[in-house]
């Protein structure tokens, strides 16, 4: 039985990865999980510089899932280089970074410094809704995200993710930009924006007053647009949106997903992802299928 999947010449040993900026950069789940049996680690997003992140309160739960706004806090690119990248190094397992800017030459200059480093790929996230000064236009223009990815790509010696958002007309458009920019892969979806009002107080629950959905209530927007996307573009696509268990996991790769990425769930059970995998090779073996890719965009 085959799990190996690539993505742009990179072989993880199976589709299953962590979703940006519910894993930080695995120190805390080391402690519950085998970090090594994952395809990889999607880092939470880093930045040129360090990013103080939003106001309190930052996050909240919503029926069947939650809405954050974080802001894309992190400590920039250096400390993520001295202490994250060693760390993630001690483990079998593949480094894709999240990489966020307010500005394409903040993702170029992260991107430049990430280069020499040993890490996999760049998943550029050009999609977040929580960031004032825009990263999300370069992810709801067709021709601005084509530009982005050009100037990204051109800047970078590692396979390109572009991470796409859910907030935009048509995610055909957006998948085919970015593949007209010379993206390796496309990932989505991120997370929807949402709002929640405390009733009594009369006031926004989140300081930041709207944020990310995400969670298991997202599941069949994502799946729609993993099939949209998947059908509009030749280049590789990782599906994430509420995926809580394996059956999640096989829904998005036969939508059209040739890997998938676990987030909100990884809070409220840190061992999803390795239930995941596990219940992957349970699906196959069940329905006798040789090669995971044989199920990729299987359904009719
Ligand atoms: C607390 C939190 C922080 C996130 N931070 C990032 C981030 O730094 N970069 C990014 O591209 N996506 C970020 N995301 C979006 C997730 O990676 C994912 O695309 C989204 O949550 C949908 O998947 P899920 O429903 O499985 O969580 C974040 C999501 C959450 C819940």
């Amino acid at each position: 039985m085959n799990t190996k999947v690539e993505l742009a010449g990179i072989e993880l040993k199976n589709p299953v990865m962590t979703a940006s900026g519910t894993f930080g950069s695995g120190a805390e789940y080391s402690e519950m999980i085998d970090i090594g049996r994952l395809g990889a680690v999607v880092t939470k997003g880093v930045a040129n510089v360090p990013w103080e992140g939003n106001p309190s309160p930052r996050v909240t739960e919503v029926y069947g899932g939650m809405l954050n706004a974080i802001g894309l806090q992190n400590p920039g690119v250096d400390v993520f280089i001295e202490r994250d990248i060693p760390f993630l190094q001690k483990f079998d397992t593949k480094i894709i970074v999240n990489v966020c800017g307010h500005t394409v030459e903040e993702y170029i200059e992260t991107v430049e410094r990430l280069n020499d480093q040993p890490v996999d790929m760049y998943e550029i996230n050009v999609s977040c809704p929580n960031v004032k000064q825009g990263a999300l236009a370069f992810g709801q223009d067709p021709h601005v995200l084509e530009e982005t990815v050009k100037a990204v790509k051109a800047a970078a010696k590692k396979p390109v993710i572009i991470k796409l958002s859910p907030n935009v007309t048509s995610i055909r458009d957006m998948a085919i930009a970015a593949e007209a920019g010379g993206a390796d892969v496309i990932s989505l979806i991120n997370t929807l924006i949402g709002m929640k009002i405390d009733i009594n107080r009369r006031k926004f629950v989140l300081a930041n007053k709207t944020g990310g959905f995400s969670g298991p209530a997202v599941k069949p927007v994502a799946v729609h647009m993993v099939y949209e996307a998947s059908h509009a573009v030749k280049i590789p696509v990782i599906g994430m949106g509420g995926i809580a268990d394996a059956d999640d996991a096989i829904e998005f790769i036969l939508a059209g997903a040739s890997a998938v990425s676990v987030g909100t769930m990884n809070f409220s059970d840190p061992e999803t992802t390795i239930k995941v995998i596990d219940g992957i090779e349970a699906y196959m073996k069940k329905y006798h299928v040789e090669d995971i890719k044989e199920l990729v965009g299987a359904v009719s």
